[in-house]
């Protein structure tokens, strides 16, 4: 059916076109819940080519949540230099002290990752799917855009109402065996070729799931920049 369709399609394209990035390559597990927050963090607002520098340079100062527990804030704000919004720095070191005091292992399911001051449904869901493979959803601005398209849905993307209808269906798209990757996958893919002008319809892997993609070919009145 056309949820597998898009999974499959999506997982495919995402295999041969993922870019190589440094968050990318960590493999062990008690490394991996850190090295995610730390780069969902960071990519809040943040382009995916700036962060790169950031991080790789955070990791080698604090390649650990012990490491980082152990940073003063002023350390901590220094490193975050340039990247604004330096609340986001502040909780993650106020969240590493929180876990290495509590003294367990890495949070690994949304509830129990949304428990840590300053993670919200984003960055817990961006955790446990990417480094712990829980069907979860993640829905940022570029997911919301696509999925919009994908389903041929004219809502007010600033409206409460709409995100939770957004998360829900991401939550049915997403792929359990590799749910991980399949967000990665939604974000890349709005954040390259289904851009919100000129989008790359004819490259796209999931074009011939894209319900407005459809309707726009039938009637002139619907155009893919309206979502
Ligand atoms: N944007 C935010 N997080 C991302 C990720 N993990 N992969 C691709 N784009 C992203």
């Amino acid at each position: 059916d056309e949820t597998l369709q898009i999974r499959a399609s999506l997982l495919e394209w995402y295999d041969e076109n993922q870019r190589d990035l440094p968050w990318r390559r960590i493999s062990e597990r008690d490394k991996r819940g850190y090295a995610v927050w730390v780069s969902e963090v960071m990519l809040q607002q943040t382009r995916v080519s700036t962060v790169i520098d950031y991080f790789n340079r955070w990791m080698n100062k604090w390649p650990t949540l012990h490491h980082l527990a152990q940073a003063s804030l002023e350390e901590v704000n220094e490193m975050w230099a340039g990247l604004g919004y330096y609340r986001r720095a502040q909780f993650l070191l106020e969240g590493a002290k929180e876990l290495a005091e509590g003294g367990g292992s890495f949070p690994e399911t949304v509830s129990d990752l949304r428990k840590i001051k300053g993670i919200g449904e984003y960055t817990a869901g961006a955790i446990a799917s990417i480094a712990f493979k829980k069907a979860v959803p993640v829905v940022d601005g570029n997911v919301v855009r696509v999925i919009s398209r994908l389903k041929a849905i004219s809502a007010n993307p600033k409206d409460a109402a709409t995100v939770e209808t957004f998360w829900k269906l991401a939550g049915q798209l997403v792929d359990p065996c590799r749910p991980g990757d399949f967000n990665q996958a939604l974000m890349e893919l709005g954040a390259t070729l289904c851009s919100l002008s000129n989008p790359g319809c004819a490259a796209c892997p999931i074009s011939a799931q894209c319900h407005v993609l459809s309707l726009s070919r039938q009637s002139e009145s619907v155009h893919v920049t309206d979502y």
